[in-house]
């Protein structure tokens, strides 16, 4: 057959077309088959969540050169690929562990791992409400839920970021914003030195020096202590600066500790100062009755950074920022460009990116979004619960332990406590990680080592905080 070269031309470029495009497009049936490979090694990892131990082995140097291996031109088998997977995840701290009670613990979930593979499968745009107004729908949705759980009221906003560190951020550029406007050289940070350093680091980010990030003395229970508070502002003041944000925190990371909202929100209001409350550790303990029982106040904050990486469980990548008023975000945040639309609203829906730092951003709301739809709100009320119980639990019987000082009651979930001998509660730290079945992290507390329970694994159970206190126990019998 002779072909024309019109023929062959359109024939070339088909091929071409063709070969370019299989090698980033797998078809239909190998798709099927490289998500079954997938769903088997994710099914064989939960499988086995809890028998895990909360720590794995550290890396050899061979293991930690082979995995930063470079790319090569050409692909190779998803099953090796998975098989350096299951190597990368043989060290470290096993997240999913229920054993895993150091730093802020975040066992993960299963469905919102659902969430986040549908939304990056379906790959739509977030960062303005045109792209994909029902996506934007839903994420509006889920802040609009957080913000009605603190009642924050009808002009309240936020958005969904990575982060605590990135909620944390946002807030206080907020607040400079509404605060000070374009000439923040005077401005004042109040915090303590129980905030987490997000907060200062928030700040300096912001553009504040390190001499505007001030730190409130704190009483016996840890508090930010209200009178050291007024005479610092009341000091500032009278130096020429304007004190213009207070961020008190709804659960430290130390030891779990609510600074009084109540008290820090009328100074806020008589000073007519930003009040910001760092929430990404206790903040979700909202839904339960007794985690807001201890955080009145909480709802009075003009911005609220929260984590649902941490409370409700979600992968990590998930923190939010709750803000009073819609229009304080969108004031500092909203950016213009010839290439985008002149309205940053549609169908009343608010453009995301208006609300915060980011244009490009990935459709975080559906791994929140859909394991509540899938579960329920009782159920992540029920396993916040448990996390107190097992609080409380822990706290007792520490509490009866000779040798170890246990001198704050859990606010919320975390257990910190001290030893008479600071060696031998080293000594009791070592052995809870070196049997493997826990991972603790301690601290330090006016020069004293302290020890933490840190309790927010839903996978967490009343055996694994026993064999834990088991062994600290022992170590301090000798
Ligand atoms: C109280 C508090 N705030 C902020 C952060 C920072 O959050 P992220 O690690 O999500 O950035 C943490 C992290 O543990 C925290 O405990």
């Amino acid at each position: 057959m002779i072909v024309d070269a019109e023929t062959w031309a359109d024939r070339w470029r088909h091929d071409y077309l063709d070969d370019v495009r299989s090698q980033l497009e797998p078809g239909h049936d190998k798709r099927a088959e490289l998500t079954e490979q997938v769903v088997e090694f994710i099914a064989a990892w939960f499988d086995k969540v809890d028998d895990m131990d909360a720590y794995g082995p550290d890396p050899s140097p061979e293991t930690v050169q082979h995995l930063q291996t470079a790319p090569a031109e050409t692909g190779r088998s998803l099953e090796s690929i998975l098989e350096d997977l299951d190597l990368a995840g043989e060290s470290g701290i096993y997240h999913p562990s229920g054993g895993h009670m150091s730093y802020i613990p975040n066992s993960g979930m299963y469905t919102a791992a659902l969430g986040e593979f549908l939304a990056a499968s379906l790959n739509r745009y977030t960062g303005v409400a045109t792209a994909a107004p029902g996506f934007t729908a839903i994420e509006h949705g889920v802040v609009k839920w957080l913000t009605s759980l603190f009642e924050l009221g009808d002009e309240a906003s936020g958005l969904l970021l990575s982060g605590g560190s990135m909620a944390n951020f946002t807030g206080v550029v907020t607040a400079r914003v509404a605060q000070l406007g374009d000439d923040f050289t005077n401005g004042v940070v109040y915090v303590t030195s129980h905030t987490h350093h997000s907060t200062a680091k928030a700040a300096r980010l912001a553009g504040f020096r390190s001499d505007q990030i001030v730190a409130v003395g704190v009483d016996s229970d840890l508090r930010m202590d209200i009178d050291h508070l007024n005479s610092l502002i009341a000091a500032d003041r009278e130096a020429g600066k304007e004190p213009f944000l207070i961020v008190g925190s709804a659960g430290t990371t130390d030891t779990g500790t609510v600074d009084p909202l109540d008290a820090l929100a009328d100074v806020a209001q008589r000073e007519e100062m930003w009040f910001h409350v760092d929430g990404a550790y206790g903040g979700f303990f909202q839904l339960t009755e007794r985690g807001k029982a201890r955080m009145p106040g909480l709802g009075r904050a003009d911005s609220i950074a929260l984590d649902p990486h941490k409370g409700l469980s979600i992968p990590f990548g998930v923190g939010a920022l709750l803000a009073r008023s819609e229009s304080q975000l969108v004031e500092a945040h909203q950016g213009r460009g010839a290439y985008l639309r002149d309205e940053d609203t549609y169908v009343g829906l608010r453009d995301i990116a208006s609300l915060g730092p980011e244009l490009s951003r990935p459709f975080r709301g559906l791994s929140v979004w859909l394991p509540l739809q899938l579960h329920g709100v009782g159920a992540f009320r029920d396993a916040l619960d448990l996390s107190l119980n097992l609080a409380n639990h822990a706290f007792k019987r520490l509490s009866s332990i000779n040798g170890v000082q246990a001198r704050w009651a859990p606010d919320l979930s975390i257990v910190a406590f001290g030893f008479d001998d600071d060696d031998l509660g080293r000594a009791a730290w070592q052995a809870v990680n070196d049997d493997g079945r826990a991972h603790l992290s301690p601290t330090i507390i006016d020069d004293r080592f302290i020890l933490r329970l840190a309790i927010l694994n839903r996978r967490t159970s009343f055996d694994h905080v026993d064999q834990a206190i088991d062994i600290i126990e022992k170590t301090l019998i000798g």
